[in-house]
């Protein structure tokens, strides 16, 4: 093989003779070709290492690809609940609380407690004393037939719960024309639980029918255009 090559460069004909030469010596020492043989085998070795330190440099690349792509869909998918969110605190603000607790209340308890007679209630009297369920007309106080709808013009901004609410715990809060102001009991609150003044307010909601403000009663009519004309 080396001759064949010296042989056909002739040009080199000075280089293969040195390395023919070269090859003579180290072949006769003869040791040293184990040597090559130990020589070879380590480059192939540090072949072998320096692919296996490439191999673990191609990892690293690609963690650095990983962080960058966790990080994104959890900023993205945290905002996200966020937003859903807030169109329920949206929704709370339209009922009051007050609204919220007379909506769950029992109409018919209410009913009850409002003809319960109270000792402690001014001189001592029931609701039913003074007001008439089944009418708009007066009668000591204002008739409440149909107050649900009536309670919505009296205070601006408050619903028809919390004003009847109102009229209840504090009736010197709002003074309907025409009626005694210091009449109705002012101590409800002591007399009646909070869900229990829920419960009347809830039945008193419940009152509707077709208005007989206007049927034949020529003082009471009289007296209701009185008080509108204030
Ligand atoms: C002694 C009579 C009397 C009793 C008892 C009484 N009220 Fe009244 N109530 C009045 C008078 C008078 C008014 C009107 C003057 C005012 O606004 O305070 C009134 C007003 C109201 C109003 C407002 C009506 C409107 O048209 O705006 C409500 C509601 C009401 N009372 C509910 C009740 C309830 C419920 C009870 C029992 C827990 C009760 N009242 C007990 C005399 C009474």
């Amino acid at each position: 093989m080396i001759k064949r090559r010296s042989s056909r460069s002739g040009a080199n004909a000075l280089a293969g003779y040195i390395c023919l030469a070269l090859t003579i010596f180290l072949v006769g020492c003869g040791a040293l070709q184990e040597p090559v043989l130990h020589q070879a085998t380590p480059v192939i070795e540090v072949l072998t290492e320096q692919q296996t330190d490439l191999q673990p440099t191609t990892p690293p690349t690609a963690t650095p690809l990983l962080p960058t792509a966790t990080p994104t869909p959890e900023p993205t998918a945290t905002p996200t609940p966020l937003p859903t969110a807030t169109p329920e605190p949206t929704a709370a603000p339209l009922l009051s609380p007050i609204d919220r607790m007379v909506a769950v209340r029992n109409a018919e308890s209410g009913a009850a407690l409002f003809v319960t007679f109270q000792d402690a209630a001014g001189t001592g009297y029931s609701c039913s004393n003074c007001h008439l369920a089944d009418s708009e007309k007066a009668n000591l106080g204002p008739g409440l037939l149909n107050i649900k709808d009536r309670a919505l013009t009296r205070v601006e901004g408050q619903s028809a719960a919390e004003y009847i609410y109102d009229s209840i715990i504090n009736p010197m809060a709002y003074l309907v024309e025409g009626f005694d102001a210091e009449l109705m009991p002012q101590n409800w609150s002591e007399i009646y639980t909070d869900l229990e003044i829920f419960d009347i307010v809830a039945y008193l909601l419940t009152l509707e029918g077709e208005s007989d403000i206007d049927d034949p009663d020529p003082i009471e009519a009289g007296e209701e255009e009185t008080a509108e004309q204030g």
